[in-house]
């Protein structure tokens, strides 16, 4: 498909409500067009994610509805017609296709000022042409896989730990930095909401001291958050990919197995539970042949 003009589009960032921010009726309308893209996108790059297309057709609704929910924020760029653009206050708009990582990432879609509505709209009205979910905060036990060999933090309580997965884009749309920009935009997530995490803890300190306010004891800095950990997982041999999450700020962190990006993408129930049974099961779910990456972003 050739590629559209980009005078003719905007691109703009929107997060999937999640199923308790929504209609039912709206709800089912954002699921099936989730499970359309997804689908779409696995025919088009078998090799881009971790999971199937023969396996996912068979899903039953609630699967990916689950996916938009509890740790899951799923972000979905749509292409708007200029002359059908609408003004959102919460979108993230990347038509200018110079803008960089970091003058994107001080743009949350996600946490900033919510109009829920303007990004339902959107997201109904107009065409999904790339897709990123980031999954946190994730609690450390799980997140951390020693056998990948992945750094230890020098205080897991210290930071916010995040997963980043599901990065797609149409390929009639690529090589504008719509993938720079959703990745750009989960990681502003994930440092926004570790923000919020510490605003709401310094509030709770704030409101447990005495109320004579004045005369308070400095204030607790424990269990303040001083960074963001954002993790990924990619097929190695794809040196670009490789190359394009280093300039993103990403460095290797180690070796995963298929089981582990399972687990990490949130889709651990849909790992067999045989995968030590034979030689190719094994070879299939448990060679450490995944490319780990991770950003830490200090707040
Ligand atoms: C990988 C993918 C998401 C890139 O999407 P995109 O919208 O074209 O990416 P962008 O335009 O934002 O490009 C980002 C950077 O990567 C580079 N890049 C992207 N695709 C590239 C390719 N095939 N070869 C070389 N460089 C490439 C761009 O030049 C750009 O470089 P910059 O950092 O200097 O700006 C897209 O090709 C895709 O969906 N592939 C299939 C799914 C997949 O593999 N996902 C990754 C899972 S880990």
């Amino acid at each position: 498909m050739a590629s559209p003009p980009d005078s003719k589009y905007t691109y703009t960032i929107h997060r999937i409500p999640t199923p308790s921010e929504t209609t039912p009726a709206t709800l089912a309308a954002l699921v099936k067009k989730f499970k359309q893209t997804k689908l779409v996108a696995l025919e088009a790059e078998p090799d881009g994610f971790a999971v199937k297309y023969a396996d996912e057709v068979l899903h039953p609704l609630d699967i990916w509805t689950q996916r938009l929910a509890g740790l899951s924020t799923v972000l979905i760029c749509v292409a708007t017609p200029i002359e059908e653009a609408i003004p959102s206050s919460t979108s993230l708009s990347i038509s200018n296709s110079n803008s960089t990582p970091e003058s994107a990432a001080i743009q949350d879609p996600v946490t900033q000022d919510a109009d829920t509505d303007a990004d339902t709209e959107a997201l109904l009205h107009n065409e999904w042409i790339g897709m990123a979910t980031i999954r946190g905060p994730l609690p450390y036990p799980t997140y951390h896989l020693p056998e990948t060999g992945q750094p230890i933090p020098a205080d897991p309580d210290q930071e916010t730990r995040w997963h980043l997965c599901s990065v797609y884009t149409s390929s009639a749309y690529r090589n504008r930095g719509l993938a720079r920009q959703l990745c750009a935009a989960a990681i502003a997530h994930a440092v926004a909401a570790t923000q919020m995490l510490n605003q709401s803890q310094s509030l709770s300190q704030f409101q447990s001291q005495s109320p004579s306010g004045s005369q308070s004891e400095p204030k607790d800095e424990a269990g303040k958050k001083t960074a963001a950990r954002i993790r990924l997982f990619c097929n190695p041999e794809k040196t670009y990919l490789v190359a394009m999450y280093k300039r993103m700020g990403f460095k290797e962190a180690g070796r995963c197995t298929l089981k582990d990006a399972f687990g990490a993408n949130g889709d651990g129930g849909l790992v067999p539970r045989d995968t030590g049974s034979s030689e190719a099961l094994r070879y299939r779910w448990e060679r450490r042949y995944g490319l780990a990456m991770e950003r830490v972003c200090e707040m």
